[in-house]
């Protein structure tokens, strides 16, 4: 079976610094699959690219067969992507149900806002959301904080709030960038947990993370960048033994 998202060639040059260079990636279905590199590697380009908010400098983006470079990014996220950022996204003001029911009115049918005549159509569409999005919740652990101001959650719930949105998008592929940067020993297994509970829902995982234990827990295929190229890939384990990826990550030969 073909893999769910292909990158052939793939290049973002910004001025001189080549990002991603004649980068190929194959994710394949149902599973989770990971990038790992050191700083500047050229990972959240990857996932920029991908998500089509940058061009490619060349090469092509394939996703479940059609190609989505040069998309704009509400087609590509409309086809079945979504991502979560490094830096987290929220809406800090609001509550963390409402965030979670604005990830869900992105994908909702066309036309929520064309008509307030068809009154009794929104209210039953926004219970929908409601109703979905509370599952959602429950699915990450956040149901008890539902009616919390987003902003005012610990810094890990608030990574997992901006988790809960992303999945309420109903996505076939959840690229997540650094989901563990910034949580404790407690909060990384729980999301160790939480990734796994997502693969199950047959949704694809591409995991952008410096934490090792949680990338060899959860990974079943790990690929290494550095400067824009793909220098390793393979299970885990092998992974772990690769000379070129301890002298990645090293530095120095
Ligand atoms: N918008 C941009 N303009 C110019 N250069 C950029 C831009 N975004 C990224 N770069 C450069 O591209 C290279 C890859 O950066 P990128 O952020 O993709 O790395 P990364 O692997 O995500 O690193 P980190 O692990 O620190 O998050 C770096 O040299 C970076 O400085
Ligand atoms: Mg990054």
């Amino acid at each position: 079976m073909e893999p769910l998202l292909i990158t052939e060639k793939l290049t973002k040059d910004f001025g001189g610094v080549r990002a991603l260079d004649n980068l190929d990636l194959e994710v394949r279905e149902g599973l989770i699959q990971s990038v790992i590199g050191p700083n500047g590697a050229g990972k959240t380009t990857l996932f920029n690219v991908i998500s089509g908010v940058i061009p490619a400098t060349s090469g092509v983006v394939r996703f479940n067969g059609e190609i989505i470079t040069g998309l704009p990014p509400h087609r590509i996220s409309n086809m079945g992507t979504t991502r979560t950022f490094q830096n987290l996204q929220l809406f800090c003001d609001m509550t963390v149900l409402e965030n979670v029911m604005v990830g869900m009115h992105m994908r909702s049918a066309g036309g929520f806002f064309s008509s307030s005549f068809r009154l009794p159509w929104i209210v039953a569409e926004e219970r929908r959301i409601r109703d979905r999005s509370i599952e959602w919740l429950q699915l990450v652990g956040l149901e008890m904080e539902s009616e919390k101001i987003a902003g005012s959650l610990p810094f890990g719930r608030q990574r997992i709030l901006e988790l809960a949105r992303a999945l309420a998008t109903d996505p076939r592929l959840l690229m997540l960038d650094e989901p563990a940067a910034g949580l404790n020993l407690k909060e990384t297994q729980d999301l160790a947990g939480l990734i796994k509970r997502i693969s199950k829902l047959d949704i694809t995982i591409l995991l952008v993370e410096h934490d090792m234990d949680l990338v060899m827990e959860v990974s079943d295929h790990v690929s290494v960048m550095d400067q824009g190229r793909k220098i390793a890939e393979g299970d885990p384990e092998t992974i772990r033994n690769d000379e070129a990826v301890l002298k990645a990550y090293l530095g120095e030969e």
